[in-house]
């Protein structure tokens, strides 16, 4: 079978090394890719919300599916693309399609359906440019922090979290009227504030029937102790150790299940990755946001620890028959640690070279922003690679990962040498 993998991450080289493993691939594909993709499939120059091009690829080359990683095309539509074009119905598009992937793309949206379907979730109400006023008076009626987030996507930063009320406001009127996100702050979620671990849990349906993946959690801060800006993600650990099988059973039973029998109630065909973001407030499970694909640098430790075929599992998603799939994973935990550029997350320099991968052992180093220049691997974004290891717990994989990072080098490469530091 020919597979083409949609993205240039750390999560689409995972994907892509975890296809290249099956035993039905013929020839695999990843669009647009990195260096380490290059490795093991063939790279595709198209941008993944390219939709005629990508659809030019697939024909071109007996694609007959397409597993996409990043959201934005799938809340720009790809799913439906495929299924609108007479050449492409049949193509297994592995991600939902658009209507569904809303509860990525709208904040608002997410939270109706999470009160309609009596999933628990923070308090909220949304506001727009015309209803500020009642938006400024929502606040004082809520204790501090203040969370305010932008409805629509905005590349992860637009969730705010202040301590003071005139900040707050302040943000509100700079997020309705001065479009401080673009578009995305149009519409407006101010929620109550929960005080808790977080934990991230990831579900794979075909709109029926539903595998709950391992859970990770993620380290999004990019200095230790998790202090100063976001980051896209600077390491993960998998399997968490306070998700025992009490918790587990929570999330299972209030969150996963209502959230595959609100999507069916509400007729929203969802074939793919579910990612849901858990805080966990005394011993209760709440969601803090749905993504409509796997994490980045989750993916990192969770597709690692599955041991099935992907081609197999994801042919069951797209026929709707992945009850029949038994799922098997590995009992060792996986950490991962990610590379930056010096600067990340805020201005960075490319087009650094990157040694010592030759010399790595006992790791799987995934690429995220490189590319190959001439006969050498350089930087080509803010997440450079994430290098992941096994181990008997998180803190014995971390220790391989970090032996590993010590033999690699780039000007300006940073980590966070803390992951699991709260656990
Ligand atoms: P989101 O983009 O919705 O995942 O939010 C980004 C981050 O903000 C989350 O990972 C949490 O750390 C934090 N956050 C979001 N909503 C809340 C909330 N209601 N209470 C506490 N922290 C939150
Ligand atoms: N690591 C968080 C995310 O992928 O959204």
């Amino acid at each position: 079978m020919n597979i083409l993998v949609l993205g240039s991450g750390g999560r689409e080289h995972t994907l892509a090394w975890k296809l290249s493993q099956s035993k039905h691939i013929s020839k695999l594909y990843v669009a647009p890719g990195n260096a380490g993709t290059a490795l093991i499939a063939n790279n595709i120059p198209i941008g993944v919300n390219d939709f005629e091009g990508i659809k030019e690829a697939v024909l071109e080359n007996q694609i007959e599916m397409v597993v996409v990683g990043p959201e934005d095309p799938l809340v720009k539509g790809i799913h439906d693309y495929f299924l609108n074009d007479g050449k492409l119905k049949n193509i297994a598009v592995i991600g939902p399609q658009k209507a569904a992937a809303s509860l990525e793309g709208s904040k608002q949206f997410a939270k109706e359906f999470m009160l309609r379907h009596n999933i628990p979730t923070a308090a909220y109400q949304s506001f727009t440019a015309t209803t500020i006023t009642e938006g400024e008076a929502f606040l004082e009626t809520l204790n501090t922090p203040y969370v305010l987030k932008a409805d629509g996507l905005a590349a992860g930063k637009g969730v705010l979290i202040l301590n003071d009320l005139n900040e707050a406001k302040s943000e509100l009127r700079s997020m309705l009227l001065d479009s401080k996100f673009g578009e995305a702050s149009t519409t407006v979620v101010i929620e109550e504030f929960l005080s808790g671990i977080e934990l991230s849990v990831f579900v794979l349906t075909d709109g029926k029937g539903y595998k709950i993946l391992p859970t990770a959690k993620d380290y999004k801060r990019i200095g230790e102790g998790d202090t100063g800006l976001n980051t896209g993600g600077m390491g993960a650990i998998s399997p968490v150790p306070f998700a025992d099988k009490v918790l587990m059973e929570k999330i299972h039973q209030r969150i996963v299940k209502p959230t595959i029998e609100g999507l069916k109630m509400d007729n929203l065909p969802y074939k793919g990755f579910i990612f849901i973001g858990l805080i966990k407030v005394g011993d209760d499970p709440f969601v803090i946001e749905y993504n409509v694909r796997m994490g980045d640098p989750e993916t990192e430790v969770v597709i690692p620890r599955i041991k099935n075929d992907f081609v197999e599992i994801f042919q069951a998603v797209a026929n709707q028959r992945l009850d029949d799939i038994d799922l098997k994973l590995d009992d060792r935990s996986a950490s991962t640690v990610m590379l930056v550029s010096g600067g990340y997350p805020e201005s960075y320099e490319k087009g650094k070279e990157i040694k010592g991968l030759d010399e790595i052992s006992d790791s799987q180093v995934f690429h995220a922003g490189t590319r190959i220049d001439g006969e050498k691997v350089v930087t080509n974004g803010g997440r450079v690679m994430a290098i992941t290891s096994f181990g008997d717990d998180f803190k014995k994989a971390l220790e391989n990962s970090y032996r590993n990072i010590g033999k690699l080098h780039f000007d300006g490469m940073n980590f966070r040498s803390d992951i699991g530091f709260d656990l």
